[in-house]
């Protein structure tokens, strides 16, 4: 990208071109991408772009209000409360790509139906470059790209942002004042909390994780992680006042990276890593251990499923 003022220019009179006097929607997942191309359309073309937010229930504490406040000023925004559905589906399934597969599916369902109650022609995408390097080979299924094309009989997919990196997007973000808890936002994987917790995704785990996520993000937003995040891994034995319990294992990681093929684990200091740990147990009964991951990527992926 050259010049951050020229692209959105540039993008903006594509969207509009593209679209014309016709309907568009986006899927918002609260995320920077699909945020900063929600914001480069409505300025194109205003309230022709429905930008839907599905709540799957797979998102982070606090991110459907952040939603509709950040959001606030799109008249055609669209929530869907989609969180019963979405456990049905996961319901029994302990297989991540199975896992990934169902969270899709079931978001194409609730999109479409907007898509088509709108009568939208256009699609538009969040798509980043990286995603579409890492959709071609075979290292995971990312349900973001792909899928919805092939069941929406869309006029066209436009995607503003399908040849920037990360650190790009957030340029894009701040220029056009998208709120810093957005744009300075680590990225959050499409299929959320799901693919932070191992094995079957249920109510419990979830809310496990989802405030465990909170804690970690909360405390070392300080390091200034690429990714910092936590993880229901297992279950294990702890005491919990006279009692031993059989009690969930949370793993916390944080990476940096330029854009999520390879990362370094962070070295935290004991002190911050003591206070999350207190934190997560003290704020959560059913947590007994809290672990830290010091793995870089490769071996390890950033999330862990
Ligand atoms: P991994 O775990 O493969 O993650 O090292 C690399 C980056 O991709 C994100 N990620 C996903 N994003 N759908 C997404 O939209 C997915 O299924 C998915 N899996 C991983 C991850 O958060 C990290 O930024």
């Amino acid at each position: 990208m050259v010049d951050v003022d020229s692209f959105i220019d540039e993008k903006i009179t594509e969207i509009a071109d593209a679209v014309g006097d016709e309907n568009a929607v986006i899927a918002l997942s609260g995320g920077v991408d699909s945020s900063t191309a929600a914001a480069l359309a409505y300025e194109a073309i205003g309230d022709q772009l429905t930008p839907v937010y599905v709540d799957t229930g797979l998102m982070r504490k606090g991110e459907t209000e952040g939603i509709r406040e950040t959001f606030d000023y799109m008249e055609s925004l669209r929530v869907v409360d989609a969180r019963e559905r979405f456990l049905e589906q996961l319901a029994g399934v302990t297989d991540p790509e199975a896992k990934r597969h169902a969270i899709g599916e079931q978001f194409i369902r609730e999109f479409e139906t907007v898509a088509r109650d709108v009568g939208a022609d256009y699609l538009v995408q969040g798509t980043i470059y990286p995603d579409r390097i890492e959709s071609e080979g075979t290292i995971k299924s990312h349900h973001n790209v792909g899928g919805l094309p092939e069941r929406i009989d869309f006029e066209g997919i436009v995607e503003p942002m399908r040849d920037l990196y990360k650190d790009e997007v957030r340029e894009v973000a701040r220029e056009l004042d998208l709120e810093a808890v957005i744009s300075e936002r680590m990225p959050f994987p499409g299929p959320g909390l799901a693919v932070r917790i191992i094995g079957e995704v249920t109510e419990e785990k979830l809310g496990v994780a989802r405030e465990a996520n909170h804690v970690v993000e909360e405390e070392l937003e300080a390091y200034d992680p690429w990714q910092a995040l936590a993880a229901v891994i297992g279950k294990a034995t702890g005491v919990k006042g006279d009692n031993r319990v059989h009690g969930w294992v949370v793993a916390v990681r944080s990476v940096e990276s330029r854009d999520g093929m390879t990362a370094r684990a962070q070295e935290i200091d004991w002190e911050t890593l003591q206070r999350i740990q207190s934190r997560i147990t003290g704020e959560n009964e059913s947590v007994a251990r809290v672990l830290y991951d010091v793995t870089h990527k490769p071996p390890a992926t950033i999330e862990y499923e």
